[in-house]
């Protein structure tokens, strides 16, 4: 089974993902946890073209290519494996983040990236996604409290694209994705994510 996590930075994903292992570990149940891009040798050697300061000229096409390819990667080497030995897969994020990052928040073609990460992945689309929704400006004031505002002016209107997307792909996908308010205390949101899983 492979369960993704998704929403924009500092709804909760990080904290959920920690209850659940904890949950896994005390009920002896088998998983492995990834989190993107990076993971594999290959993967991380991928993050550091992406995330090197000094790849300025790279294109929006090229930077989504590279995304897609790290996730090949990690889908090949880790995801297909641990699936075979019938291991919960737990995805700090995954191919929505593309949908909603670069296709809703940089305006890139949605159908083609769907396409691109359809190869990618192989098909292998999470059972479970539980995007966590809280609104910019919660997501603002909750990375200032830990010292890591790196919003700039100009990054609330890309971060509410980028919501407003994830919004639309849970409508659109509304037997996989399960939408829940990250504004909840984080016992009612593990509550609502383990009876989803039907865990409780
Ligand atoms: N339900 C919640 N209510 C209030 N604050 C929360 C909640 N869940 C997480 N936080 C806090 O918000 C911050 C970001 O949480 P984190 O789990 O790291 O988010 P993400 O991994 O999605 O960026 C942390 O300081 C965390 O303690
Ligand atoms: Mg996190």
């Amino acid at each position: 089974m492979l369960i993704s996590f998704e929403g924009i930075d500092g709804c909760g994903k990080t904290t959920q993902i920690n209850l659940l292992k904890e949950k896994f570990d005390f009920q002896e149940i088998k998983y492995i946890s990834i989190r993107e891009p990076g993971s594999t040798p290959i993967s991380e050697q991928i993050r550091d073209i992406l995330l090197n300061p000094r790849n300025t000229e790279i294109a929006s096409e090229t930077e989504s290519l590279l995304f897609a390819s790290a996730r090949a990667q990690i889908i090949n080497e880790i995801i297909i494996p641990a699936l075979n030995e019938d291991k919960i897969v737990i995805c700090d994020r995954f191919i929505d983040s593309t949908i909603a990052y670069q296709g809703y928040g940089r305006g890139m073609d949605i159908k083609k990236l769907e396409n691109i990460n359809l190869f990618a992945i192989q098909k292998v689309i999470p059972q479970f996604t539980f995007y966590l929704d809280i609104s910019v400006e919660e997501s603002q004031l909750r990375l200032s409290q830990n010292g890591l505002d790196r919003m700039e002016s100009s990054g609330y209107k890309f971060f509410n694209k980028v919501r407003n997307g994830y919004l639309q792909i849970a409508k659109s996908n509304n037997k996989r994705v399960h939408v829940i308010n990250g504004l909840k205390s984080r016992e009612d949101i593990f509550s609502s994510i383990l009876s989803i899983l039907e865990l409780d």
